[in-house]
């Protein structure tokens, strides 16, 4: 299962962490998404990160070159057509994953791979709208991509060995460090970090301590390099709730409940980082 040709689907802040450090490995990718604008932006993210590190002197400048080199646009998911591994990286909602997954399904070549970087949907629910749920799989990318060395491999029901070992070899390819999961609410990552945040978040509600004072007894009492309300802050208030929804629902268990204060942010639009304003306010 040689992998060479990848297509990543979404430019926005995983999409092109995930196209930039696959086209740093020596892949081919085309960074898709539905209008130019958004393969333009995320283009430029990926531009000013390598731009860091010719500054930086871990790149010389050729190298920069050659990497964007091996980046190309496309606009239209028929350009599936000769990849060898689909990374979909679209909005975290099952309906538009399950759509974009059917998709391939009918237009990726037979021996690709389907592969998903959702946080928490079920990979075997979204493989299962495809003839080949044997071929896709989860590969979730933590976020800022180029940064963070792990990548959380998920296997869903119907996974086969040889898919996973693929994508196993893969990932150390791009210089991260595969981790094996199970399909299951959450997966690890979230299922560990999301009932912290959601914690830290009760914290305040409940009038335990200030923002400020629960970050930094995470940052500098647990070495966590951001405290959890700045992290939330970070992944997005509406994806934490999103996720946390996600735990509750499929674990059944009360202890999963969204903090009513995050609940109260998303309603009132403050989404964190990205919207300017949420524990904290961002100029
Ligand atoms: N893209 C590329 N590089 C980035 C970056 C980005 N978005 N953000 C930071 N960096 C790089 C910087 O360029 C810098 O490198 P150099 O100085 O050597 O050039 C390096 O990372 C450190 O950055 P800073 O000095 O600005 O700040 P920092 O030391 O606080 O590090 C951080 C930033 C790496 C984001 C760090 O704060 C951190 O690790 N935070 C926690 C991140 C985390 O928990 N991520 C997981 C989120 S959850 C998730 O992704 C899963 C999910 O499903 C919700």
């Amino acid at each position: 299962m040689a992998i060479q040709k990848v297509m990543v689907v979404g430019a926005g802040q995983m999409g092109s962490g995930i196209a930039q450090v696959c086209a740093q490995a020596g892949f081919d990718v085309k960074l898709n998404d539905m209008k130019q604008e958004f393969f333009d932006r995320g283009l430029g993210v990926i531009t000013k990160n390598l731009a860091r590190d010719v500054e930086k002197g871990r790149k010389t400048e050729e190298e920069k070159e050659a990497i964007l080199g091996r980046i190309t646009m496309s606009l239209s998911l028929e350009d599936a057509q000769d990849a060898d591994l689909v990374i979909e990286a679209a909005t975290e909602n099952m309906e538009i994953k399950q759509s974009i997954f059917r998709d391939l399904d009918g237009i990726a070549p037979k021996h690709a791979i389907l592969a998903t970087n959702t946080s928490s949907l079920p990979i075997t629910e979204i493989a299962a709208v495809t003839k080949r749920p044997e071929h896709v799989i989860g590969m979730h990318f933590m976020n800022p991509v180029p940064v963070m060395k792990l990548v959380e491999i998920i296997r869903g029901l119907a996974t086969a060995d040889e898919v996973y070992h693929a994508v196993e070899e893969m990932t150390r390819k791009l210089s991260k460090t595969p981790v094996e999961v199970n399909d299951f609410p959450g997966f690890i990552s979230n299922r560990i970090l999301l009932p912290m945040i959601n914690e830290a978040i009760y914290a305040l509600y409940e009038g335990v301590a200030s923002k400020d004072a629960i970050d930094d007894v995470m940052k500098l009492g647990m070495n966590h390099p951001m405290g959890p309300l700045t992290l939330a802050d970070f992944i997005g208030l509406d994806t934490c709730l999103s996720i946390m929804e996600i735990l509750h629902e499929g674990l059944g268990d009360s202890k999963y409940r969204p903090c009513p204060l995050l609940r109260k942010y998303v309603a009132a639009g403050w989404l964190g980082k990205k919207s300017g304003r949420g524990f904290y306010v961002y100029e």
